[in-house]
């Protein structure tokens, strides 16, 4: 009999350093009012001291562990959704897996910027459905801080850094549970909008730091098509309605976006979990932080539908219906 995979553990991990828009209006030509009413946005965290994508990572994954009641040896495969890693190589998910003292198992990073979460889980789901592995850690973690142009006030002001994480867990399908779980991934990119939203380089390629642009409006358009499209693709693949869903857990990206999504799908607002107030665009983290947030203050209860859906660089973007 195969498996399907169950979300059983939510961790999260924010930067200590809150920087507020107040702050940025003294480095930038912006002001508070402009950046709440146009994204929602009030503040970010920011790395500072020991932080890292790596060490942000295995807290957001030691919590997660926890809260699935796993221990190190319990975890097959490790993978984390990035394009801000601390070192090309080893891998942030092979830094996790040494942090953590887990000793088996195997452990990767995906790169598909603010849609990563998505993209990452659904490799993390086939490998449970391909009886590859039981238990998989799933981590988006970004330092886009990193990356960011603090002289550019149409970008800086919209980011922060943080990590999220999940475990995903197998389990068997059988006729009273064939509805339980990941129901599916959708995943589109379309690389002709790849000069969108982009970082102009990699370490060590010009001299330069690599800088991220975005064609905020462009993306913006993409945003509010695609990501409905997707959803209403993962629906109608299950023979699901808008009146199914019980919450909406959006990439974090500017509140308009959210509360446009929430809309579109008949959904009350107090459905549709939103953190970009406190914590921006953390790309590949937003998702999971943003579920870890209203799973622990129980918002989310186990047996909830809940969609996700995220659009990034590439352009890539992706959705998914999980029955917790
Ligand atoms: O996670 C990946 C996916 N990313 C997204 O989904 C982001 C999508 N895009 C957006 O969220 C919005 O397009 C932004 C928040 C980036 C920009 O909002 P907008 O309403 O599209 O503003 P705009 O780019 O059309 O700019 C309007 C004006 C411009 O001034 P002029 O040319 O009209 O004089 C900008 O220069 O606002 C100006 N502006 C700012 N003013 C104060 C742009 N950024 C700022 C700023 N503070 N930070």
């Amino acid at each position: 009999m195969a498996d399907c995979s169950r979300l059983v553990g939510f961790g999260g991990y924010l930067p200590e350093k809150i920087v507020t828009n107040q702050e940025l209006s003294q480095r930038v030509d912006t002001s508070d009012e402009w950046i709440r009413e146009r994204t929602g946005i009030k503040q970010r965290h920011i790395i500072s001291g020991h932080e890292t994508c790596n060490f942000m990572a295995a807290a957001a994954a030691q919590q997660a562990m926890e809260y699935a009641g796993l221990t190190s040896d319990d975890i097959d495969a490790i993978v984390v959704a990035t394009c801000t890693p601390d070192q090309i190589f080893p891998t942030t998910a092979a830094k996790v897996q040494q942090i953590l003292g887990i000793k088996r198992g195997f452990a990767f990073d995906v790169s598909s910027a603010c849609a990563g979460f998505v993209f990452g889980l659904s490799v993390a789901d086939n490998f449970i459905r391909n009886g590859q592995a039981k238990n998989v850690l799933l981590i988006g973690s970004e330092v886009y801080s990193r990356i960011l142009d603090w002289s550019d006030r149409r970008t800086c002001v919209l980011f922060g850094d943080g990590a999220g994480a999940v475990v995903l867990s197998a389990e068997e399908i059988t006729d009273t549970n064939k509805q339980n779980g990941i129901l599916g991934v959708y995943l589109h990119t379309d690389g002709h909008y790849s000069d969108l939203l982009y970082v102009d380089g990699v370490p060590g390629q010009t001299g330069d730091a690599c800088l991220l642009k975005m064609h905020g409006q462009e993306v913006f358009r993409h945003a509010v098509t695609k990501l409905s499209e997707v959803v209403e693709e993962a629906l109608i693949a299950h023979h699901l309605t808008h009146d199914d869903i019980d919450w909406l857990v959006p990439h974090q990206a500017n509140l308009r976006i959210i509360t446009g999504m929430g809309k579109k799908l008949n959904l009350p607002l107090d459905r549709v979990v939103a953190t970009v107030d406190r914590h921006a665009n953390t790309s590949a983290a937003s998702v999971p932080l943003a579920l870890n947030e209203a799973v622990r203050d129980g918002r989310i209860q186990k047996g909830d539908l809940v969609v996700i859906e995220a659009l990034g660089g590439g352009l890539s973007w992706g959705s998914s219906i999980i029955r917790l």
